[in-house]
């Protein structure tokens, strides 16, 4: 399998030609090609160098499909023909224009960095894609846009459209979103940079990462990048770019009693806060005594468990049940349960908490559902719960 730091050229510092043994021109000819023929070119931004024209569509189009944008940048463009009337006018009126398209601060940056060009530019936009970095909400890849659509100047953009590309065309099995997979695509994307037709091939990969490399249903049959797509090659088009890992999900362990007497089960009121709040469920041991599934099977645990078992009464026998596993939004649940048969009830007087139930009548208590099913499963097989709304108990925020 292809690695990252297989994917990523060894790059020299120095000039462009010392870099030229890294550069790979048959990938800029394909793409530059494939955007002369099938590419888009009419879009209300496109052929024009004006710098104020082109950094307000990169700046609506951050995060942003072409589609929503085309109606902002006109009326912005109607009402702020060029950088210094945007400059003057009250922020209001510039995020009132702004409603709408969403990720407002990117409306509030681009007032700021009006007034910055007027200001401190006289109303031009610099040329370099560092000194346009360094601008209010202009990032490196959207400076390297401007940069190669206004002023011609060979800089590598790299937004999210990009990264998809490049990581299925070379296959980099890591997430995009850490710094070192970043910095990894960006040697790489400066790397494959053509000499000529900057603009053509900025666009070329903007258009093939927005129209043919989406990320569902992806139209390799089209794609001038197919024959040398790693992704392509060893079927992993739809596992590329890599997903952002989820974070582990926190397992907890319970192990439950299902103490019973003369056709009763002991049921325990829950506390009215944490999960199943005010419900009511088995008699659990405590947290310390199952904290992990094997420890709850084993000795360690024997010990409170007979502690537990001997508050409710004398146990003519105990049988474990079969082990199950509830999922919660924050947590897993993983549940052992044994099952106490009484042969002498202790007379719990007093324990406002405790509740001997009819088994015949658990279809109706208020039971949390796997604790429900349990019971069920054991006292009225051919009742099992159908999915219901608990009843009129309030469901805890964060919990399922
Ligand atoms: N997304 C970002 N910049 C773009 C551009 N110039 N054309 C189309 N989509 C884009």
């Amino acid at each position: 399998m292809k690695r990252l730091t297989d994917a990523v050229p060894p790059v020299t510092q120095g000039s462009d030609q010392a870099r030229g043994g890294a550069r790979d021109l048959s990938f800029s000819t394909a793409v530059v090609d494939w955007q002369r023929a099938h590419g888009r070119h009419a879009l209300p931004w496109q052929q024009t160098r004006d710098p104020y024209r082109i950094w307000l569509s990169e700046i609506m189009l951050q995060q942003t499909q072409v589609s929503a944008v085309i109606p902002y940048y006109e009326r912005f463009l109607a009402q702020f023909p060029d950088v210094k009337s945007l400059a003057q006018a009250p922020a209001s009126e510039v995020m009132s224009l702004w409603s709408g398209l969403g990720y407002y601060t990117r409306a509030r940056n681009l007032h700021r960095c009006a007034q910055v060009v007027s200001g401190e530019y006289e109303g031009s936009f610099p040329s370099e894609p560092e000194s346009l970095a360094e601008l209010p909400g202009i990032g490196r890849s959207t400076a390297a846009a401007i940069a190669a659509f206004a002023f011609g100047r060979r800089a590598a953009i790299l937004d999210g459209n990009v990264k998809r590309v490049f990581c299925r065309v070379f296959g980099i099995d890591a997430w995009p979103g850490t710094r070192a997979v970043e910095d990894a695509l960006w040697v790489r994307a400066e790397a494959l940079l053509p000499e000529v037709e900057i603009e053509a091939y900025t666009q070329g990969l903007m258009d093939l990462g927005a129209t043919l490399c989406t990320r569902s249903r992806p139209q390799c049959g089209r794609c001038p990048l197919a024959v040398r797509c790693v992704a392509l090659a060893t079927d992993r088009v739809t596992e590329l770019p890599v997903r952002k890992p989820s974070k582990a999900i926190p397992q907890r362990h319970a192990v439950m009693l299902v103490v019973e007497d003369g056709g009763q089960v002991l049921l325990e009121q829950r506390p009215p806060s944490g999960i199943w709040g005010g419900l009511l469920s088995l008699p659990e041991l405590p947290q310390a005594s199952a904290t992990s599934a094997a420890a709850s099977a084993a000795s360690a645990s024997y010990d409170a468990m007979h502690a537990r078992i001997a508050a409710f009464g004398e146990s003519a026998s105990v049988e474990p049940l079969p082990p199950f596993t509830h999922g919660f939004t924050h947590f897993k649940l993983h549940v052992v349960p044994y099952r106490v048969r009484l042969e002498k009830r202790r007379h719990m007087a007093g324990e406002l908490d405790y509740q001997w139930v009819d088994t015949g009548t658990l279809a109706n208590a208020p039971l949390p559902a796997p604790v429900k099913k349990l019971l069920m499963g054991l006292y009225n097989p051919a009742q099992q719960p159908q999915p219901q709304p608990q009843m009129a108990l309030p469901l805890l925020a964060g919990e399922d």
